[in-house]
């Protein structure tokens, strides 16, 4: 027979001056430490900033920071948009990893109900925040930051605890201090992909200029510079090599700036005097890059693009493995896209004829492996 002594009541979910620490907490937040140390959480939300510098990177950062200091079970980074005429967007994470993206939000100036939040933390319940907030526990308490960089709102975090859970005055210092904390690599980031965005525009619009000396070009460095960034991706290659992939992919051609169009296009055999000046192009693309500082890694893949494996390319007649793997990966793209694309003098191939060519060269002229990848990309129909 079953006793029928007095139940014992369930530990109350209350925080307390050393933080969230009832067994009932612990349990719902297995992976939650007791005492969070906030200079050790601080300084693993600098060093995972610092490792992938990137805002996806650093908002997931500042997520791990939000659950293991504070506690809560939901965490959400609102960010500014980019220009003065766009919309707030907004990601949020729940304790179990899930995450939500949410495009056009108000203004959490607006939500907060004053222009500003230099007098943040702001505080409530989930409710508050209307449409923008998942509907459930709207009883919740929430809290929010604002990451600040110069005085102007770079993005919000906002937390939500558990149903019945309430923040604390620790609670909103140690807030504070990791919204504070979390504006240097925030402002980094997005101050580095606003520099990104510029450089990439300005590459692109070079781009535009050198396929405009053809109708028949149009387009054709950045489809080029999508095919690679698609190969080296699927490559394994890193960030930093993939930006130089899709720099080298827009401006590989600059050197032909300049060739007379009647050449590019000529219908019917070149003259010598006629090739050598085509194949000046890479050259020529060096010379007027090479005092751009920082483009020194992109040189490799202006002047070797044309090089083939089994050497008989140009201007070098490199072979093998003295075509570094950025050009080999380069090559294949180049070479693709001009194949299949109408010329003055002929019309593209049709895909059969495209995998006959790109097989038949695979190993001998193309990297073996560059060229499997880009098989796979053809065979699922792949494209920019
Ligand atoms: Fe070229």
């Amino acid at each position: 027979m079953l006793s029928e002594g007095p139940v014992e009541a369930a530990p109350a979910i209350v925080p307390s001056e050393e933080g969230w620490t009832s067994p009932v907490q612990r349990a719902m937040l297995p992976d939650m430490p007791p005492t969070p140390d906030l200079p050790l959480v601080l300084r693993q939300l600098d060093a995972a900033a610092m490792r992938s510098r990137t805002l996806a990177a650093t908002r997931a950062a500042l997520f791990d920071a939000a659950f293991t200091l504070l506690g809560c079970h939901r965490a959400a980074c609102m960010l500014a948009p980019v220009n003065s005429d766009g919309a707030w967007s907004m990601v949020i994470r729940e304790h179990d990893g899930s995450t939500t993206e949410r495009a056009e939000i108000p203004s959490p100036a607006m939500l907060f109900g004053r222009p500003g939040l230099a007098s943040a933390p702001w505080t409530g319940e989930a409710w508050a925040l209307g449409s923008i907030w998942p509907s459930r526990d709207a009883d919740a308490a929430v809290a929010a930051w604002p990451i600040e960089v110069e005085e102007e709102t770079l993005a919000v975090l906002v937390v939500q605890w558990p149903e019945g859970g309430t923040t604390t005055a620790e609670r909103a210092a140690d807030g504070r201090q990791l919204a504070e904390h979390a504006a240097l690599p925030f402002g980094t980031v997005l101050r580095f992909e606003e520099l990104e965005a510029v450089g990439t525009g300005a590459m692109r619009a070079v781009a535009r200029m050198v396929d405009a000396v053809s109708p028949w070009t149009m387009g054709r460095s950045e489809r080029v510079a999508a095919w690679a960034v698609e190969l080296g991706r699927r490559l394994g290659l890193s960030r930093r090599d993939l930006r130089h992939l899709e720099l080298g992919g827009l401006v590989h051609d600059i050197g032909k700036l300049g060739i007379p169009t009647a050449v590019l296009d000529k219908v019917g055999p070149l003259t010598t005097a006629e090739r050598d000046l085509i194949r000046s192009h890479p050259d020529l693309g060096v010379q007027r890059l090479a005092a751009i500082p920082g483009f020194a890694p992109l040189l490799p893949m202006v002047r070797h693009h044309h090089e083939l494996l089994d050497g008989s390319g140009y201007p070098l007649g490199l072979k093998d493995d003295e075509i570094p793997l950025l050009v080999r990966i380069l090559t294949v793209a180049d070479v693709f896209d001009a194949m299949r694309s109408d010329r003055a003098y002929r019309p593209g191939l049709d895909t059969d004829a495209l995998i006959g060519v790109l097989r038949s060269g695979s190993g001998s002229r193309f990297d073996a492996r560059v060229v499997e990848v880009l098989l796979a990309l053809i065979e699922e129909g792949w494209e920019p």
